[in-house]
């Protein structure tokens, strides 16, 4: 070895933070200690118990059975391309199947679109808080997320003013997470209106991330692209929560009719190309899914809703925590009344170290440090739950009074 001089690494590496995955090296230390962790940071189900749909792994055994087993079209195969787009016109965003691309999850088509659309310096209106992928990509463009509020005094509902307050020259695209993660969120449809009128108005995509549309606990979201399949809508989504297979990286993006996309839908292609493609395999189970026995997410459905209530139940008693009722998903964002001079991030540490408990800080997710807010996912069974809020709720009260 002729030197042992550290290899200098880039410096937009230092703005991609993703909090849900590197909170936990810290729980990594805790287990070392023997105590055991309760994993509730990421939004996966199958840990918790729930399977992925039998047809759809049949659909993947089958594929690779057939032998398709090599690379695809870089836009995807054209039986799930089909399918993306009959399930957005049947529910009233008319796509073709040349405007349905399929990507590595809800992810990739996110990634594939900021980097068609944002340029150094180029601005993206993000909500606070927000699922920190869309931050984290930007950072890697070297492009701004410009935060625009959702308040939760008025059920995590986005802050119109604030959207119209903030778009200017710069601004490329208008993120929309709903339903919400972290929140739980749902917006009526007034207010997806106003979001859309914004963005048509302004010219600039709306980025509609609709991955949890068929969790709402009401019945499944409408999608943005039906209420204006005119205006610049680009719909993303997957396989990984309605239909219980995260780890497929199996996901789908629609592009809205309107011809003002023609050129960001060439950009996408053309970026999908350098990729290759997106699992094989896993693109066969799309068309099952989107085609087949829907009954699953029924149950499923009934199950987070039962969470929720459980949750809301439970936190809801401590007077140390404040929360809003999730509408939809399994996330729940709550308040915990910070002493003066903590931040979140001390809470969520301080939870995992005392009792055990992984949540995210408030901050993974672009909320201010010392607003005290922190994200549970809700997944485990509801026993496992209610022995983690009595946790939970014991180690607010110790945090909040010892200030
Ligand atoms: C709002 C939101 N968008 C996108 C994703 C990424 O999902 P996928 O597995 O489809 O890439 C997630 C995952 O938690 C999410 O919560």
């Amino acid at each position: 070895m002729l030197t042992s001089t550290s290899i200098r690494v880039s410096a937009r590496v230092r703005g991609f933070t993703y909090a849900i995955r590197n909170i936990v090296a810290e729980a990594r230390k805790v287990e070392a200690t023997g105590r055991k962790v309760r994993y509730l940071n990421i939004g996966d189900p199958i840990p918790f118990g729930f399977h992925t749909p039998p047809h759809l792994i049949a659909a993947v055994e089958k594929a690779m059975r057939d032998g398709h087993n090599g690379y695809t079209s870089s836009v995807g195969v054209e039986e799930a391309r089909t399918a993306v787009a009959d399930d957005y016109t049947s529910r009233g965003m008319p796509v073709s199947p040349d405007r349905a691309i399929i990507t590595s999850g809800t992810s990739e088509g996110i990634e594939l679109t900021l980097g068609a659309l944002a340029d150094a310096g180029d601005e993206v209106l993000v909500p606070t808080p927000t699922y920190p992928l869309y931050t984290a990509v930007l950072a890697k463009l070297g492009a701004r997320a410009v935060f625009y509020r959702t308040d939760p005094s008025n059920h995590w509902q986005p802050d119109l003013d604030d959207v119209k307050r903030l778009i200017s020259p710069a601004t490329r695209a208008l993120v929309v997470i709903d339903p919400n993660n972290p929140t739980g969120a749902v917006y009526p449809e007034a207010t997806r209106r106003a979001l859309i009128d914004l963005a048509d108005r302004a010219n600039i995509v709306l980025m509609a991330d609709e991955v949890y549309g068929d969790l709402a606990f009401d019945g499944p979201a409408p999608l943005y692209g039906a209420l204006a399949p005119d205006a610049p809508i680009i719909s993303y989504s997957s396989l990984s929560k309605a239909y219980l297979a995260p780890g497929w990286r199996g996901g789908w993006m629609a592009v809205g009719r309107s011809e003002r996309l023609n050129e960001v839908l060439a950009a996408i292609k053309k970026l999908a190309d350098g990729r290759l493609c997106s699992p094989g395999p896993m693109q066969y189970a799309v068309a099952a899914a989107l085609r087949g026995d829907r009954s699953h997410q029924t149950s499923f459905v009934r199950e987070l809703r039962l969470r929720a209530d459980l949750t809301m139940a439970r936190l809801g008693q401590s007077r140390d925590l404040k929360c809003v009722a999730p509408q939809a998903a399994f996330y729940v964002m709550p308040q915990v009344l910070l002493p003066p001079g903590r931040t979140d991030e001390d809470f969520v540490l301080g939870l995992l170290r005392d009792t055990g408990i992984l949540c995210v800080y408030g901050s993974g997710f672009g909320m201010p440090a010392d607003q005290g807010f922190f994200r549970v996912v809700y997944l485990a069974s509801p026993d496992e739950l209610s022995a983690i809020y009595d946790d939970l709720v014991r180690y607010a009260r110790h945090f909040v009074s010892r200030a």
